[in-house]
């Protein structure tokens, strides 16, 4: 996974690509390391874990530097130590590399400079570029060695060099691996996601696969590998960069799990505008749809798991969902009149990614939900539903997961209402309930504390088991991946009528079990769920939009479709303070990034 910031031009920057840095944190911190251009040489420095143990380096360095590259890693290749850290060098500490991604015939290439005398000091893959980029230079100069280098790797990859030779010219490529241009009046920053820079500039350039650019800040160049000019459109991102700071909260989790009225708001109010027009598809193409394919990883993946059960149920229309790593390497007989729609936060994730293209080059029509502008699946989809949640931070989703569901409910209703399942009049109705989203959100998020309480209670168990049914089912998922991601511990999700298939023989006194207990043709069946867990010892939680139970975290009613999303929170907010009482690292969970760019 891996961050990337980059900067040249006017501004004194060693402490910019330090802060940007922290803002991709969220990518991977098992290292991080710098390189700065200053009095004629790179001085590189590296830290193992954090970007506060490099900051303590940088701060010791004296003088100005206008041009330096950073990064922060997530290891692939090479065990996490300062040697395999970024940023890499050739031989003769000339050229500076940093690098998100898998070069794949690296050892091939290793093998080829390590017979022509290139003395390797790490074991990772990116060094090869480095010393591929010196071999180059015995004949060409920066910009075309950088390109022959370039053609000669094969992989995923977003990449910046630094030669010592040409002060203040950083040369950058990408393929499959995100790289955004930061457009500032004084200078120019690389980053692999926005928020590293939008402290400094809104103006965003997305570089697209097989770009390479060049830049001499505040000046740039786009081109391909045979120096043969792109041109790409400069983006002004409206993502308020306080959004992208603490704001006064514990962790970021915390804070994005109070935005989320917000984020629903914003999400619901863009929507409203794409309803005219049926989201991008006419009513004829509507009409068409015989079938959707939902596919996502991760969290999102349960948002997609989730509104399978609204599709069906409003739009009557069937639909598969499934992890976009297992989609992309099954041989699928594709139905060519079945949407496909891609769920993603970052727009990056690299199974995601090769599932669309898969889907693509069966002729299918991609739709995707994403957050982020201008990403490579934005880039990829026919159309694209944007949930509207500005920057995520936190390692585990909350904002952008109750904010899919919105663009997914919303979306649901819509095909309803054009494939003529839904009268105008329920439509009305149903969507009037969907925009009362933020307010009954807000009677959630006020019951923190309670849920607090309860989490303290039983944060020291070491096994969770989460129940639900129907589209619940999906939130009991959801609820124990978001344990499991910031706490470590044991947390499995059921269908409860699953259960007595065997799962009820891991229930002993005292284990956790939360239950959602949603209103409707359901409830009792779940109600009996609880009845058997209890009867073998568990400690009951339930979740529930029935005012009559008592105990029970109350969620407020309004239609049944909202229950999923409210006790989404309840069980974030457990998740969150369990970690926060076992003492975990809520927003930079062990052996997670955010965002998932290799396979
Ligand atoms: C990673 C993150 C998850 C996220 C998943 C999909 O595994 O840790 O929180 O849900 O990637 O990411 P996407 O950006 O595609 O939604």
């Amino acid at each position: 996974m891996c961050g990337i910031v980059a900067y040249s031009g006017k501004q004194d920057c060693a402490k910019l690509i330090i802060e940007g840095l922290k803002k991709l944190e969220y990518r991977g911190y098992d290292s991080a390391g710098i390189s700065l251009q200053k009095d004629n040489k790179i001085i590189t420095l590296k830290a193992l874990g954090r970007v506060d143990n490099l900051e303590i380096l940088v701060n010791k360095e004296k003088g100005q530097c206008f041009c330096a590259i950073g990064h922060t890693r997530w290891a692939t290749h090479g065990k996490p130590c300062v040697e395999n850290s970024h940023p890499h060098n050739d031989c003769h500490n000339q050229i500076s590399i940093v690098h998100n991604g898998i070069i794949e015939n690296y050892a091939s290439l290793k093998a080829e400079l390590e017979a022509k005398g290139h003395i390797f000091k790490s074991q990772t893959d990116t060094e090869v570029v480095a010393h591929l980029i010196e071999e180059n230079l015995k004949t060409l100069d920066f910009t075309h060695a950088f390109c022959q280098t370039i053609k000669q790797i094969r992989g995923a990859y977003a990449i910046c060099a630094l030669y010592v030779k040409e002060p203040g010219k950083i040369m950058v490529a990408k393929n499959q691996s995100p790289m955004v241009l930061g457009v500032a009046k004084e200078g120019v920053f690389l980053a692999s996601d926005v928020p590293a820079f939008l402290e400094h500039t809104n103006k965003a350039v997305f570089l697209e696969d097989g770009d390479i650019a060049q830049i001499e800040g505040p000046f740039y160049k786009i081109f391909d590998a045979e120096l043969k000019e792109q041109t790409r459109k400069v983006n002004e991102v409206n993502w308020d960069f306080t959004t992208a700071q603490k704001g006064g909260y514990a962790h970021f989790m915390l804070k994005e799990i109070h935005e989320q009225p917000q984020s629903a708001q914003d999400t619901l109010l863009t929507l409203k505008a794409g309803l005219k027009d049926s989201f991008g598809l006419t009513k004829e193409e509507a009409k068409k749809i015989k079938g959707i394919y939902l596919v996502a990883c991760g969290t999102a993946y349960h948002a997609a798991l989730c509104a399978k059960y609204m599709l069906e149920d409003y739009a009557q229309i069937p639909v598969e969902v499934e992890t976009a790593s297992e989609f992309k390497y099954r041989k699928i007989a594709f139905c060519k009149d079945w949407l496909f729609i891609a769920v993603s936060q970052s727009g990056e994730t690299a199974d995601t990614i090769a599932a669309i293209k898969n889907a693509k080059a069966a002729g299918l029509k991609v739709m995707s939900v994403c957050n982020v502008l201008g990403s490579t699946i934005t880039r990829l989809s026919d159309i694209t539903l944007y949930t509207h949640c500005g920057p995520e931070i936190s390692v585990a989703s909350t904002k952008a997961f109750t904010s899919q569901l919105v663009v997914l409910y919303s979306f649901a209703l819509n095909l309803s209402f054009a494939l003529g399942h839904l009268e105008k009049a329920s439509f009305d109705k149903f969507y009037t309930s969907l925009e009362k989203l933020p307010k009954l959100m807000k009677q959630v998020l006020v019951q923190e504390e309670k849920i607090k309480q309860i989490a303290k209670k039983i944060y020291a168990k070491n096994d969770f088991i989460f129940l639900g049914r129907n589209s619940a089912y999906p939130i009991a998922l959801e609820g124990a991946l978001k344990l499991k991601e910031i706490s470590y511990l044991h947390a499995e999700g059921f269908a409860a009528g699953e259960i007595k298939h065997g799962p009820i023989a891991v229930i002993e006194e005292g284990t956790p079990v939360l239950a959602l207990v949603a209103k409707g043709p359901l409830e009792e069946k779940m109600l009996s769920n609880c009845q058997e867990v209890k009867a073998r010892g568990a400690a009951l939680i339930t979740i529930s939009d029935d005012m009559a139970l008592t105990d029970a975290v109350q969620v407020p009613f309004e239609q049944e479709f909202l229950f999923p999303i409210l006790s989404a929170i309840v069980l974030q907010f457990f998740a969150y303070y369990i970690a926060v009482f076992r003492g975990r690292d809520v927003d930079r969970p062990r052996n997670l990034a955010k965002s998932v760019t290799v396979e």
